[in-house]
This record gives structure tokens, C-alpha cells and sequence, in this order.
């Protein structure tokens, strides 16, 4: 199955998701990356790794649309059977979403749905949760909502800072994401009427 990946910066749950595809029996290939920013350092990994990397960078278009439009052409070329967002910051539009549906999956730095949205990690430590944790879900149209795929939990600790936190999850993140990708691309996980099914649950 053909895998496309959308990022805008660092891009290193891009880089764990190109090195699990690199294990032939894994069941997709990343076949391109898109950036919205020309300087996402993502962008020459994917390089370094052959990959085909583009940007399409939101500044050079003169509304939200056109820039959305830009950047489903460049998605079309690759022809993906299924997208990964990886630290994608762009709002998508449901028209966008609805095309995609069940095809388009993120990675989001805390336990949905606690916590969608940005400073995920600073706002666990405020509410004082003792695990935190991150979740691979499908993409729909309300930002961070859609049916969950898999989770991993990681235990705070008493001295953790904002950053700390973020540092450890990441590597759960980086664990999480090609596992949850490989139940999307083997159908073990299928979007159903807006839920995550499992394939036992469906047999
Ligand atoms: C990750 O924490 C991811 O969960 C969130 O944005 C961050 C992206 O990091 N959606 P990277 O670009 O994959 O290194």
C-alpha cells in the first residue's frame, strides 16, 4: 500500500514511519512527504532517505483554499492509499477530511480525548495526571476527535517539565505510529458509520 506523509517541521514521527516501511514485510511504503513549510527540517530527511519531499508553502497562496487545493494535487500525484498527518499544524477543510475519510490518520501528544489541541503537555502537568500519552486516530472533521486507533501511556514523573514529558513521549510516539499505521494498511482497523472497528469485531 502506498503511504503519504504531511508535515510541517521537524518530521521525526515521519522519519519512524519511513524506517518501519523500510522492513519489506511491513504492509505499506512511504511513497512521498509534503510540507506547508519550505523549511521543515523533515524535508531533507525524506530527502536523505530518497524519498520524494515537496513543499507546498502556504505563504505563496493568496487564501486558505488555494493553498488546500495546492496541496491536494500534490497528495493526488502520489496516489496514496492511506495519508499520515505527522505534525501537520494546517487546519483541513471537511471537504478535504470527507475525501480522505477513513484514509487519513494523525498522531496527537496526549490521551483523547483529554487534551486536543496545542500545549498538550504543559496542560497535563496543570491538571496534575500521573500518566499521560499519545493516540493515533482517525481524521475527521472536528479537529482531534476522531475514532481512536491505538494509544501508549507514559507515567509522569515529580520533576518532569513541559519539555521532559514531551522528550519521553515522543519516543512512544515513535513506537506508536508505525504500529498504528500497520493495523490501518492491513484492514486490523477500519473506520465504520465514524467508529474505529477492529477486524475481530467485525468477523
Ligand atoms: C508530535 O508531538 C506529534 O504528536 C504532534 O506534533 C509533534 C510532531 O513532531 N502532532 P515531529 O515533527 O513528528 O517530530
Amino acid at each position: 500500500k502506498r503511504v503519504a506523509v504531511l508535515i510541517s517541521g521537524r518530521g521525526s514521527n515521519m522519519s519512524a514511519l519511513i524506517a518501519a516501511a523500510m522492513d519489506p514485510s511491513y504492509p505499506g511504503r512511504i511513497v512521498g512527504v509534503l510540507s506547508n513549510r519550505p523549511d521543515a527540517k523533515g524535508l531533507e530527511t525524506a530527502e536523505r532517505y530518497d524519498i520524494p519531499a515537496v513543499a507546498v508553502d502556504h505563504k505563496a497562496y493568496a487564501s486558505r483554499e488555494a493553498h488546500e487545493a495546492a496541496v491536494l494535487e500534490a497528495l493526488e500525484r502520489l496516489n496514496p492509499d492511506i495519508i499520515c498527518l505527522a505534525g501537520y499544524m494546517r487546519l483541513l477543510s471537511p471537504e478535504f477530511v470527507r475525501r480522505f475519510e477513513g484514509r487519513m490518520i494523525n498522531i496527537h501528544p496526549s490521551l483523547l480525548p483529554l487534551f486536543p489541541g496545542l500545549d498538550t503537555h504543559a496542560r497535563a502537568l496543570a491538571a496534575g495526571m500521573k500518566l499521560h500519552g499519545c493516540t493515533v486516530h482517525f481524521v475527521t472533521e472536528r479537529m482531534d476527535e476522531g475514532p481512536i486507533i491505538a494509544q501508549a501511556a507514559i507515567a509522569v514523573e515529580a520533576d518532569d517539565t513541559p519539555d521532559r514529558l514531551a522528550e519521553r513521549l515522543l519516543r512512544a510516539e515513535h513506537r506508536l505510529y508505525p504500529h498504528a499505521l500497520r493495523l490501518v494498511l492491513n484492514g486490523s482497523v477500519r473506520m465504520v458509520n465514524g467508529r474505529a472497528v477492529t477486524a475481530s469485531q467485525t468477523a
